[in-house]
């Protein structure tokens, strides 16, 4: 099996060709004049492909367009598209009238030459239901925990209600305490964090959140969880945008982390192995 990536997968797509044992193949990726991208594939294609790109920022959505073609192209049979961090699934809904469904374009697009999907921490997991192609969501849990237990976390929090059950996955992976934090948004970029009855005093908490965009979200959770006594504060997420001032809020914390489906140099964990799972579960499904 061929494991393909684009430019905004290379590591993860590396690292899940050595667990899976297929070639990993590195398409040629450049950028014309104006501003268009360039794609080919110069390697022999047959069979089952994983396609690995995550679809941030813009430019990487048309990058993965243009890949599953070229794919198709040098005669893929059936393409598996991973999109460890899925863009535009925050607009999952409208919230006004007249809006577009961002993550139902997205679905709609990427399927039209994938036969089947992979997606790590969706938003929502109704994201799925948009596919008509068998589509897997899976879920970061299992590495985090393992980060976490290393850091010797003792506590882990969810900043919002939202994200309880996946602190409550992480934490019981490592048999400790979990909570969640009440946060109302102000604004695109204000967020306030209610007090919540926590013993957290003495303790090493890890804030798990799905993103960290601007970081206003964890520095709040921070600065209150610091008040009520912690002694050491981790914030760990699945998809580290890191935008703005975002590494100047993680200042609150005593050590962040992100993992490998938007690739940075605070990408400490990865997701590869879950990947990997998703492609065996697919593969087992059409045998
Ligand atoms: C919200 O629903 C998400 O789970 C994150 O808490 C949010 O996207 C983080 O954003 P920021 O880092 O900008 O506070």
């Amino acid at each position: 099996m061929k494991v393909v990536s684009g430019t905004a997968s290379t590591v993860l797509g590396k690292r899940v060709a050595e667990i899976v044992g297929g070639d990993y193949i590195v398409p040629h990726v450049e950028k014309f004049p104006d501003g268009e991208l360039y794609v080919r594939i110069d390697d022999e294609i047959s069979g089952d492909v994983v396609l690995i790109q995550s679809t941030y920022p813009n430019e990487k959505i048309l990058e993965l367009f243009l890949l599953q073609d070229a794919l198709k192209e040098r005669g893929a049979e059936r393409i598996i598209t991973v999109v460890p961090y899925f863009g535009y699934s925050r607009q999952d809904k409208t919230f006004k009238e007249g809006e577009a469904i961002s993550a139902r374009a997205m679905a709609r697009h990427i399927e039209l030459y994938s036969d089947a999907f992979i997606g790590v921490d969706l938003h929502a997991d109704s994201i799925r239901k948009w596919f008509e192609i068998p589509a897997l969501h899976l879920h970061a849990t299992e590495p985090i925990a393992k980060y976490l237990k290393e850091k010797g976390a003792e506590v882990v929090i969810s900043p919002d209600k939202g994200g309880y059950e996946r602190a409550k996955l992480v934490a019981e992976k490592i048999d400790v305490e979990f909570d969640y934090l009440e946060k109302t948004r102000l604004s695109g970029n204000m967020v306030v964090i209610k007090p919540k009855n926590l013993d957290v005093s003495g303790k090493k908490v890890a804030i798990v959140d799905d993103i960290i965009s601007t970081g206003g979200t964890i520095a709040k959770a921070a600065e209150e969880l610091r008040d009520q006594g912690a002694s050491k504060i981790y914030a760990v997420c699945t998809h580290g945008l890191f935008i703005g001032h975002a590494i100047e809020n993680m200042k609150k914390v005593d050590d962040f982390a992100a993992t490998d489906t938007i690739e940075s140099e605070y990408s400490k964990i990865t997701v590869a192995e879950v990947i990997v799972e998703g492609i065996k579960e697919l593969r087992d499904m059409w045998s």
